[in-house]
C-alpha cells in the first residue's frame, strides 16, 4: 500500500494536498499536524502523485513499490502557446520512411514520456509491443495482406469501403499500402479487465503520436494492420500477445522520408455552444 512521507520541518499545512487528492483520502488533522491518509485513505489511494506534484515546498511524496524511483524537473519556463499550436497543426500522418531504424533508445525514450499520459483511474494498464525487426515488419504485413484477401472473398462492409483489389495488386508489385514501408510497429496494448483499457491504449498511442516528430520520428496510425490485429486469428498468433491482451492501437514508426513545409487546410470547426 502506498505511504504519504511528510516532511514536518517543511510542510506549511497550506492543504493544496487535501484539495486536489481526487478521492478526498487526504486529511489534515486536528492540531495543526501534517497531511496524512484519511483511515481506509491508503487503500484507495489510485497513486495519481497530485498530492506530491502540487507541494509547493516538495514536503511531501508518496512512496510505492510500484512507482519509478525516477525524479524528473518541472519545465524551466511555459510553452508559448502558440507554439505548440503551430506544432499541432504541424503533426502529419507519416507515409513514406527512411529505411534506417529508428535507435531502440530512442523509442524506448518516448514511451518513457508516454507513460504520463492519462489512463481511467491511474491504473497505467498500457503496454508495448515494438515491432523493430524490419523483416518482421513486412512478414506481419503479409499477413494482413491475407487478412484482406479474405474480405474480398467474403464481400464484406470493408471490401466495398475499400478499394482492396487495388491494394492486394499493390502489395503483388512490391509496393506496401498496409504499413507504408514502415521499419517499425509500436503495438499499444492492454488487458481487458478494467473497464477504460481501450480508450487509455488509444491515448497512449495519440501521446506518441504527438510526440514522435519532436525527436524526428514519423508516425501513422496503422488502420489496417489494426482491424486484421483485431479479427484475423493467424496474425494474433504471430503477434503473441500474452493471453487475454489485445491490441488496443498500432502507430507506424520511422524516420520520415517526407518534409511537410505548411499545416494542410481542415474542415471548419464545428462546435455546438450551450
Ligand atoms: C484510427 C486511424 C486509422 C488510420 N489508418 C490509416 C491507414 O491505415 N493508412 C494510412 O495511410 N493512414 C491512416 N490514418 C491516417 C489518416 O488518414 C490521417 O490522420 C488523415 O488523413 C489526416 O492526416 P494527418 O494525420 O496528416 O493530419 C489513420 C488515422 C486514424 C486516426
Amino acid at each position: 500500500m502506498p505511504e504519504l512521507i511528510v516532511t514536518d520541518a517543511a510542510c506549511t499545512r497550506c492543504g493544496a494536498c487535501v484539495s486536489v487528492c481526487p478521492l478526498r483520502i487526504v486529511e489534515l488533522p486536528e492540531g495543526n499536524l501534517p497531511p496524512r491518509f484519511t483511515e481506509e485513505g491508503a487503500g484507495r489511494c489510485i497513486i495519481c502523485g497530485h498530492c506530491e506534484a502540487v507541494c509547493p515546498t516538495a514536503a511531501l511524496a508518496v512512496d510505492d513499490p510500484r512507482l519509478d524511483p525516477a525524479v524528473y524537473s518541472p519545465p524551466t519556463a511555459p510553452f508559448a502557446p502558440a507554439e505548440l499550436d503551430a506544432y499541432l497543426r504541424m503533426r502529419r500522418s507519416i507515409r513514406h520512411f527512411r529505411p534506417e531504424p529508428v535507435p531502440r533508445e530512442t523509442i524506448a525514450g518516448m514511451l518513457d514520456v508516454v507513460r504520463y499520459a492519462p489512463t481511467g483511474s491511474n491504473s497505467q494498464r498500457v503496454k508495448w509491443l515494438i515491432i523493430h525487426d524490419t523483416a518482421e515488419v513486412r512478414r506481419l504485413t503479409g499477413l494482413v495482406v491475407d487478412w484482406l484477401r479474405s474480405q474480398q472473398e467474403g464481400d464484406t462492409h470493408l471490401s466495398r469501403h475499400f478499394n482492396i483489389a487495388a491494394m492486394i495488386r499493390s502489395w503483388r508489385k512490391g509496393n506496401d499500402p498496409i504499413c507504408r514501408n514502415a521499419p517499425h510497429l509500436a503495438i499499444a496494448y492492454t488487458d481487458r479487465r478494467h473497464p477504460t483499457v481501450a480508450v487509455d491504449a488509444v491515448i497512449a498511442a495519440t501521446h506518441l503520436d504527438i510526440l514522435a516528430p519532436a525527436h524526428g520520428v514519423g508516425t501513422c496510425w496503422a488502420g489496417f494492420f489494426q482491424m486484421a490485429a483485431e479479427a484475423w486469428e493467424p496474425l494474433q498468433q504471430a503477434i503473441g500477445l500474452p493471453e487475454g491482451h489485445h491490441a488496443g492501437y498500432t502507430l507506424l514508426l520511422g524516420y520520415p522520408a517526407v518534409t511537410y513545409r505548411r499545416p494542410p487546410r481542415r474542415n471548419r470547426l464545428d462546435v455546438v455552444w450551450r
